[in-house]
């Protein structure tokens, strides 16, 4: 009996290509191929999409250093012919079929992959794909879109002031200042921490705005929220919405939160606590906003939601992770995990969802 074929699709341009290479190796690990036929296409930092090998083996870290995505002569095609399933390989010796795809794992992080682009990219073809639509990934990686989802759907989030090409700093003076300090200031649509920083004092504000634009010239700065760093991982079953006991991340060392130093670098210095403890009521508030948040933006397969709970048990809404970390040591694998969900039956089950799915309007 023939076996769907899964492609798992990894690396790309943004600054988590190596995780997304960790990643790859993880689900190719995991994944039953009693099941499932499996093709890797790996995606280099320059956006080149290539054949990649399938052997978990090739995608460790080795002496600390993170697996990429070699340079390779030949590229993988696509298509973007509606119906079609064939995906083939162009290289020297010019074009040769890569295999009839079932369903894409898109195993991306970040702008051109968790943002809609590559759903839009499958969209035309009316491949299946695991994860969230085009609007949903894109509100996910819009952080002011995402909050105009939270709101609507009556969930607290920070307080923001956006800036932006046509709105900048001195037009918003006031209302900048009314947020009081200190201040977050992010890139609307980066990840990881690129580009945020923490503001104390306002001469420090433009500075911080323009690092931020360095990313996104769209820049939001942020009424800061004191509260434990707290993560529900969200997965959609044939059952329903699933949410995972919460984990928490403690940032300690010299980081003022959880920057891009702790989360990649200096992993001595944060602590993942999964499960961590939290008081029943506000254990069922944090679940509560998790599903309501995937909701909002009608995110679809997985979805990680952060918060803060405040000393109070106040609940604010962070953000929601359409494709979040997915190494086997991540925390939504961690947290499905504490559901009693085992990595490869995650796996399984987003696929299975996946290739279940209606193509077309999502
Ligand atoms: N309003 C805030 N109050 C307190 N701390 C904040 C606030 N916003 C951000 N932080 C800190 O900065 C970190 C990164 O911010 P955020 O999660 O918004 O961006 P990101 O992680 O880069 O986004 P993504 O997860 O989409 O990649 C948070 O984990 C938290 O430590
Ligand atoms: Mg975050």
């Amino acid at each position: 009996m023939s076996k769907p074929t899964v492609a798992v699709v990894f690396g790309g341009r943004s600054s988590e290509h190596g995780v997304s290479c960790v990643t790859a190796g993880g689900v190719l690990g995991a994944i039953d191929r009693e099941r499932w036929d499996v093709v890797a296409v790996g995606i280099t930092r320059e956006g080149r999409w290539t054949p990649a090998s399938t052997d978990p083996a090739d995608w460790r870290i080795v002496d600390g250093a993170m697996p990429t995505v070699a340079a390779s002569d030949e590229v993988v095609v696509p298509p973007f012919e509606a119906g079609s399933r064939l995906w083939r390989v162009a290289g020297p010796d010019g074009l040769r079929e890569l295999g009839e795809i079932d369903v894409v794992f898109p195993l991306l992080h970040g702008p051109w992959g968790e943002d809609g682009t590559i759903q839009g990219a499958l969209e035309l073809a009316d491949v299946r794909y695991v994860g969230s639509g085009v609007l949903a990934s894109a509100m996910g990686m819009d952080k002011q879109y995402m909050k105009t989802a939270f709101r609507e759907a009556g969930l607290p989030v920070a307080r923001d002031v956006v800036v932006s090409p046509h709105r900048g700093i001195e037009d918003q003076r006031l209302e900048i200042e009314a947020l009081g300090l200190p201040v977050f200031v992010k890139p609307a649509r980066a990840g990881s921490s690129m580009g945020i920083s923490k503001v104390s004092s306002w001469s420090a504000l433009e500075a911080a705005v323009a690092d931020a634009q360095k990313h996104d010239p769209k820049v939001l700065i942020e009424a800061a929220v004191v509260g434990r760093e707290v993560e529900t991982a969200v997965l959609a079953t044939a059952g329903g919405l699933l949410t995972s006991p919460a984990g928490e991340i403690i940032t300690g060392g010299d980081h003022e939160f959880y920057d891009f130093e702790a989360k990649y670098l200096d992993e001595a210095a944060v602590t993942l606590l999964c499960p961590t403890t939290l008081e029943g009521a506000v254990a069922a508030t944090v679940a509560d906003y998790a599903k309501r948040a995937f909701r909002a933006v009608g995110a679809e397969s997985l979805a990680r939601v952060d918060v803060f709970v405040k000393p109070d048990g106040g609940v604010v809404v962070n953000e929601i992770n359409t494709m979040p970390g997915f190494t086997p040591t991540s925390m939504y694998p961690r947290m499905a995990a504490a559901a009693g969900i085992t990595y490869p039956e995650l796996i399984e089950t987003l696929l299975a969802v996946a290739l279940d799915r209606p193509v077309g309007l999502r």
